[in-house]
Parts: structure tokens; C-alpha cells; sequence
């Protein structure tokens, strides 16, 4: 008998919210390329196709080892055709044509630069582009009137494309916990996101805040904010009030992906972990700021996003903000597909029995959806 060379046959379920996908992965080379396929689709308004991307990059994430030839991957769901060729590409040459044209590409140079801009989205960049506008020289130059947002974004342009660390998110927590407790004892803050999720940095701090008395919770962020303004922590805020009561959403009308919670967009002034004393000191305070005309200045600028949810829709909030992005699309897919059920960040309704589903965690929420629970860290599809 002739032993057979161990050729490993992956198996994996097709939706996200079935897999567990933690931060760890044998396959960056084949992810980071599909993921940058993704991030390009997605910048130029073709969502349809960076969705694709986005489901065939989590299918590698999840692979025990890193895949070696194209027989391994017989019978994996959502590999589709171009997906595979740029797998195939990078197995057999060591990259793909199409990934390293696409990072050369002005467009996309010009896309990531001007998208870098904290309320500046994807529609807004591929106007400019037709312009003639590539990078931040020229929309300076342009003469065109930013919004407050994109003022800010311009300004903090550097802080906010640096990564925050997952110290620098514990620093905001403690400040938004202090923030939340004096405005509203009892109040629980939750951090949310990515951290949530274990990673060790990200691009913004998510919160989500509720209170366990229902109706507590209302009118509390325009509350929050003051407080942080007038401890000066605040570079810019944009605060939305709660619609979801008037939006009317509910069976007939399926909820957008957007949800409907009170919520505000932030830039928080961080100040050094070094300077985190002086900042207790308003004496020190002045002096270190001015010590930092000669050299670098004390603090940073990083962006926060602060959600309150009704206490009776806190396992859903919960779930709808603890990512991955993709992971929550996966699970309104399968909601809706195999469940006949539609989840948002609000609620699930079950369109069979014709009622809303209560849950007071997020185990509640998967089993409600058939599905094994998967916890936060598991999430990162
Ligand atoms: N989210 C949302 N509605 C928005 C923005 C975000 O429901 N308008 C949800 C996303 O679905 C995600 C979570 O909030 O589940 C966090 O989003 P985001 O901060 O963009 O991504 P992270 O996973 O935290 O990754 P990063 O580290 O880049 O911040
Ligand atoms: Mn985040
Ligand atoms: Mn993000
Ligand atoms: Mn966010």
C-alpha cells in the first residue's frame, strides 16, 4: 500500500454567525488580499461585490491551517469564481495582478486618502475624485465648504488614522464611566466593538449605555455630553436623538441597517497616559499644554461612538454593536432566510408566530435563531 500524501479537506458552515472566528488566522496573505479587494469595492459604491469578498476572506479566517493548493478547497462555501482566482493567483505566483494594481491605483490612493476623512463616506470621495481633487493639498485648495464633521476630521486628520491601542480605549472608558455616573448613577456602560471582540487595537471606542429602570435612559446623552464639555474632553460631537418609536418599523417595514438609538459621533481629546495626572490638575494642566508649544502637545485626538439603548433592548443593541460587520449581516441573513425571523439592534420579530421575541442576553438571542452561542471573541468573521 502506497501512503497517500495528507491532503487536509476543510469543511465549514456557510453562514458567518455558525463559525467561530477568532483573531487568529493561518491565512492572512489570501485575507489581507481579499479584504483589500473588499475595502475597494466597498470605496467605490459597489457593495454587492465587496460583500462577496468579504464572505469569502471570513471562510480563509477560519481555516485550521493555512491553505496550500486549490484541491483543499473543493466544497467551501462562498468562494466564488473571482475569489478564487485571486486565491489561485497568489498561491501560484505569490501575489495577485489584480490586488497590487489595485494599491497602485490613484483611484484607490485617492479613495483611502479622502475616505480617511471622519465624515467623508465613499460618495462624497468619488465626487471630489471627478474633480480632480486626490489628496488633502488639493481639497484644501478647492475652496470647498466642509461640514462641522469634515472640519474636524481635517484637522485631526493624523490622530484619527492612527490606531487606538487597547490602553488608550481603557483610559476613554474610565472617562465616559465617570461621565455616565455623575449624570445618571446606576447607569451601566458596556464597551462595545471591536474591543469587545478582544482586539488589541481599532480605529474608534464603541460604548453602548443603558440604565436598568426603562425610561431612565431617556435624555441622557445631550447629558453626557455636557459633561465631557465642560471637563474639556470633547474636539467634536454630534449627537442623534432616538427615532425608532416614530420610525414605525416593525413587520411591515423592515428595519434599515441603520438603527434608531440615541447615539452620538465623538472626537475625544486623550490626553497623554503620562499627562493623565496634570489632567486631574488644572494647574499642571496649563503648564503641560504650554510645555507643549516646544515640543509635542499632551494629548490626541481619537474617535468615540456613544449609543444608549433602552434597557428592553439592550441584548439586541448589545449584539447589533458588537460586530464584526460582517458577522451582524450574517446574522439578519440567516434571521431572514432560515428563520423567517428579522433581527435588528432593537428587537427580533418572528414573522410565523407574528410577535417579538424577548430576550434579556444575547444567548437568549442565538437561541432564539437556532444557533450555538457564539461568544465576542469568536466573532471577528
Ligand atoms: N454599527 C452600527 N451602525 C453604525 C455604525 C456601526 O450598527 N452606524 C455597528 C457595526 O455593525 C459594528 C459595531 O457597530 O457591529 C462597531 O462598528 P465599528 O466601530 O465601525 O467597527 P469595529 O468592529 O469596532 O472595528 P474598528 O476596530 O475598526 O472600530
Ligand atoms: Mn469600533
Ligand atoms: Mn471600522
Ligand atoms: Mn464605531
Amino acid at each position: 500500500l502506497v501512503n497517500k500524501p495528507e491532503v487536509v479537506v476543510f469543511s465549514v458552515p456557510s453562514y458567518a454567525c455558525q463559525r467561530r472566528t477568532t483573531l487568529e488566522n493561518q491565512n492572512t496573505t489570501l485575507t489581507d488580499a481579499l479584504s483589500l479587494l473588499a475595502e475597494n469595492a466597498e470605496l467605490s459604491n459597489e457593495d454587492g461585490r465587496g460583500v462577496a469578498f468579504r464572505r469569502a476572506a471570513a471562510v480563509l479566517k477560519v481555516l485550521p491551517s493555512a491553505v496550500q493548493s486549490m484541491s483543499q478547497l473543493t466544497g467551501l462555501p462562498c468562494l466564488g469564481e473571482h475569489s478564487l482566482r485571486v486565491i489561485k493567483d497568489i498561491l501560484e505566483n505569490g501575489a495577485s495582478n489584480e490586488v497590487e494594481s489595485t494599491k497602485k491605483s490613484e483611484k484607490y490612493k485617492a479613495l483611502k486618502v479622502l475616505t480617511g476623512i471622519f465624515g467623508v463616506g465613499a460618495k462624497t470621495a468619488a465626487r471630489w475624485i471627478r474633480e480632480g481633487i486626490h489628496n488633502l493639498c488639493q481639497l484644501r485648495e478647492s475652496g470647498h465648504t466642509l461640514n462641522r464633521a469634515q472640519q474636524a476630521g481635517l484637522e485631526h486628520y493624523d490622530d484619527i488614522n492612527q490606531s487606538v491601542t487597547k490602553t488608550e480605549a481603557e483610559v476613554i472608558q474610565e472617562m465616559v464611566e465617570k461621565a455616565v455616573a455623575s449624570v445618571l448613577p446606576g447607569a451601566q456602560v458596556v464597551l462595545t466593538g471591536g474591543f469587545r471582540r478582544g482586539k488589541m487595537s481599532g480605529h474608534d471606542v464603541d460604548f453602548l449605555i443603558t440604565h436598568p429602570e426603562e425610561g431612565r435612559e431617556v435624555g441622557l446623552m445631550p447629558k453626557v455630553v455636557s459633561w465631557l464639555e465642560a471637563q474639556d474632553f470633547l474636539l467634536y460631537q454630534k449627537t442623534t436623538r432616538n427615532s425608532y418609536l416614530e420610525s414605525k418599523e416593525g413587520p411591515g417595514r423592515p428595519p434599515s441597517n441603520m438603527d434608531r438609538f440615541e447615539r452620538c459621533l465623538s472626537i475625544f481629546k486623550l490626553h497623554s497616559v503620562e499627562n493623565q495626572a496634570a489632567v486631574q490638575d488644572v494647574t499642571k494642566r496649563v503648564e503641560g499644554e504650554q510645555r507643549s508649544d516646544e515640543q509635542t502637545r499632551p494629548w490626541r485626538a481619537v474617535r468615540v461612538d456613544l449609543v444608549v439603548s433602552p434597557f428592553s433592548q439592550f441584548a439586541f443593541a448589545l449584539l447589533g454593536w458588537t460586530g464584526s460587520k460582517l458577522f451582524e449581516r450574517e446574522l439578519r441573513r440567516w434571521a431572514g432566510y432560515e428563520k423567517a425571523m428579522c433581527l435588528s439592534s432593537h428587537a427580533l420579530y418572528d414573522n410565523k408566530q407574528r410577535k417579538y421575541l424577548r430576550a434579556s442576553s444575547e444567548e437568549d438571542i442565538f437561541a432564539h435563531l437556532g444557533l450555538e452561542y457564539i461568544p465576542p471573541s469568536e466573532r471577528n468573521a
